[in-house]
C-alpha cells in the first residue's frame, strides 16, 4: 500500500513532461521510416536551422549537434587546451557536463553560485582563475537568464574562452546567448523546451574553430534513423504517462496502490546516453532528428506571449514564507522546471504527494560541480587544500592521515540549493482549476510542514530572498 491518495484529490499533472505534441512525435516517426540519408536533404535542412539560429542581435553561425554534450565535447577537441589545464564551471550542472570536460584532459573548478541571479559568484569566479585557467563555463540554469557580460568582461581581462550553456533558457529565437561568448548551447532533449526529443545547437564566435569543429563532426558517423525510431517510440509512451492528465490521474492512483514508484521510472527513461557517454555522444544527428527540430523551432513563432511563463508566475507569486525563492535578479525566466527550496524535501514531498501533488525531488540530472580532490596523505603536500566548509586545511605536522581533500573550494550555496530543493508540477500545461488547487495545496503543507521563512544560508542575504516578487 502507498500513501493512500484519494483519487478525488489527485492533481493530474507532473515535474516534468514533454514539450510537444503528439503530432509532433508522430512526424519524428514517420521521417525516421521515409527518410534515408540524402545528403542534399541534409545540407538544406541544416541550412534553414541555421537561418533561423543566425539572428541581428547574435549573428554567430551555429552547429547542429546530436547533443549540446556533442558540441561541447567537440569545441574542447578542437580547443586543444594543454592537458591539466583548468575549465572553471557555475557550480551546478548535469554530471556529463563535468566529465565531458575532464574526458577531454581538463580540471573542472566549480564556482559557487549567486543565488540572486542565479549565475556565477563574480567576485569568486575572478580568485578562482589561474595561470592554468583555459574557460569558464557559465550556466543559465532552470531558465533563469543572469546577465553573461560581466562574466565575459572577466574572461576576456584574463584571455578565457567563454561557454555560454543555455541548455535549459531556450525561450525563442529572440534570446540566443551573447554574441561575444565562443560557445553558446541550447538543448532541445526530451525534458527541454521545444523538444526535438533529441538535438543540441551550438552558436560559435570564432570562424576557424567553427570550421574545425565542422571538420571533425563531419568524420563522426551519422547516428542510425533506428536508434532515433525507438527512442521516439519510448517518447510516445512517456508522452502518455506524462501529458495527459486522463491516463495519468488512473496511473498515479495504481502506482500509488501497488506502492511503484512512477516518478523514478519514467525520469529514467528519459536518460539519454546512460553507458559509453562520449563513443554515443560521437555522431552526427539523423536527418528525421533535424527534420523534427526544424519543424518545433518553425513552431516557436506561433506560440503567444506568456504561455510558459504565466502558470509558473501564478504559483511563483503565491508561495508562502516556508518556501525560499532565488532568482529574484535574473534578467529573464522561463520557468524551465519547477524548483523550489523547503527546509525538508523529503517530508514536503511526501506531504504534498499525500494530497495528490506530484512534487518529486529527482526531477533533473544536474547536481553540484565537485571540485577536483586529491587523498591528503602526508604533512609534506604544499598544495592549498580545502574542506567541505572552504576551510583551508593545514597539514599536522608528522601526521600520516587519508582523507579527501579538495583543490578549490567546496561550493556551499550549491550544495545547500540541492540539498533543499524539490520540483513541482507546475506548467504551462496545468489548467486554472487545478492551478488554483495546487497552490492551496502548497500552502497548506508549507504552512503546517514549515511555517516559518525559509531561512538562506548566512553568507547569502536572507531579508532580499525572503522578499517576495
Ligand atoms: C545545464 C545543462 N547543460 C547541458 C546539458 C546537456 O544537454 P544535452 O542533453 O542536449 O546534451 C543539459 C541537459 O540536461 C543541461 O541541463
Amino acid at each position: 500500500m502507498g500513501l493512500a491518495v484519494r483519487y478525488a484529490d489527485i492533481i493530474p499533472y507532473t515535474s516534468v513532461f514533454l514539450d510537444c505534441s503528439f503530432t509532433d512525435i508522430l512526424h519524428g516517426l514517420h521521417e525516421s521510416i521515409r527518410s534515408a540519408e540524402q545528403e542534399d536533404v541534409r545540407r538544406e535542412l541544416l541550412q534553414n536551422l541555421h537561418h533561423l539560429f543566425v539572428t541581428e542581435k547574435n549573428p554567430n553561425p551555429t552547429i547542429v549537434c546530436l547533443a549540446a554534450r556533442t558540441a561541447f565535447d567537440l569545441f574542447l577537441r578542437v580547443s586543444e587546451f594543454p592537458p591539466g589545464s583548468e575549465i572553471i564551471f557555475t557550480a551546478i550542472n548535469i554530471p556529463d557536463m563535468a566529465k565531458i570536460a575532464r574526458e577531454n584532459g581538463l580540471k573542472v573548478v566549480p564556482c559557487d553560485l549567486d543565488l540572486h541571479t542565479m549565475g556565477p559568484k563574480l567576485d569568486l569566479l575572478e580568485s578562482l582563475i589561474t595561470c592554468r585557467t583555459v574557460a569558464v563555463l557559465a550556466a543559465h540554469l532552470f531558465g533563469r537568464w543572469f546577465d553573461v557580460k560581466p562574466v565575459i568582461q572577466i574572461a576576456q581581462k584574463h584571455n578565457l574562452k567563454v561557454i555560454e550553456d543555455c541548455a535549459e533558457g531556450f525561450c525563442g529565437l529572440d534570446r540566443l546567448g551573447d554574441p561575444y561568448s565562443d560557445l553558446t548551447l541550447f538543448s532541445f532533449g526530451p525534458i527541454k523546451f521545444f523538444t526535438a526529443l533529441g538535438g543540441g545547437v551550438a552558436k560559435v564566435r570564432d570562424r576557424s574553430a567553427l570550421e574545425k569543429m565542422e571538420e571533425l563532426h563531419d568524420s563522426y558517423a551519422i547516428q542510425s534513423s533506428e536508434i532515433y525510431f525507438q527512442k521516439l517510440l519510448k517518447c510516445a509512451a512517456i508522452f502518455l504517462l506524462l501529458n495527459i492528465p486522463l491516463i495519468i490521474k488512473p496511473a498515479m492512483l495504481l502506482t500509488d496502490r501497488l506502492n511503484i514508484d512512477h516518478k523514478s521510472k519514467v525520469v529514467n527513461m528519459l536518460r539519454g546516453f546512460p553507458t559509453d557517454l562520449l563513443r554515443r555522444l560521437r555522431h552526427r544527428p539523423p536527418m528525421a532528428l533535424l527534420a523534427l527540430l526544424l519543424r518545433r523551432m518553425r513552431s516557436v513563432e506561433e506560440v503567444p506571449p506568456g504561455t510558459y511563463t504565466a502558470n509558473g508566475q501564478y504559483i511563483w507569486d503565491k508561495l508562502p514564507d516556508g518556501v525560499g525563492k532565488f532568482g529574484m535578479s535574473a534578467l529573464a525566466n522561463n520557468f524551465w522546471l519547477f524548483p523550489v527550496l523547503v527546509e525538508d524535501p523529503k517530508v514536503v514531498s511526501l506531504e504534498l504527494n499525500r494530497i495528490g501533488i506530484d512534487a518529486y525531488i529527482g526531477a533533473s540530472q544536474l547536481n553540484v560541480v565537485q571540485p577536483e580532490f586529491e587523498t591528503f596523505s602526508s604533512s609534506a603536500s604544499t598544495l592549498p587544500v580545502f574542506d567541505e566548509d572552504s576551510t583551508p586545511l593545514l597539514a599536522e605536522e608528522g601526521a600520516v592521515k587519508q582523507e579527501k581533500v579538495f583543490l578549490s573550494p567546496f561550493p556551499q550555496t550549491a550544495k545547500f540549493f540541492m540539498d533543499h530543493v524539490i520540483y513541482l508540477p507546475v506548467n504551462r500545461m496545468v489548467s486554472t482549476e487545478y492551478l488554483q488547487k495546487m497552490s492551496d495545496g502548497i500552502a497548506k503543507v508549507i504552512n503546517c510542514v514549515a511555517p516559518s521563512a525559509f531561512s538562506f544560508p548566512p553568507n547569502s542575504d536572507s531579508a532580499f530572498f525572503s522578499a517576495k516578487i
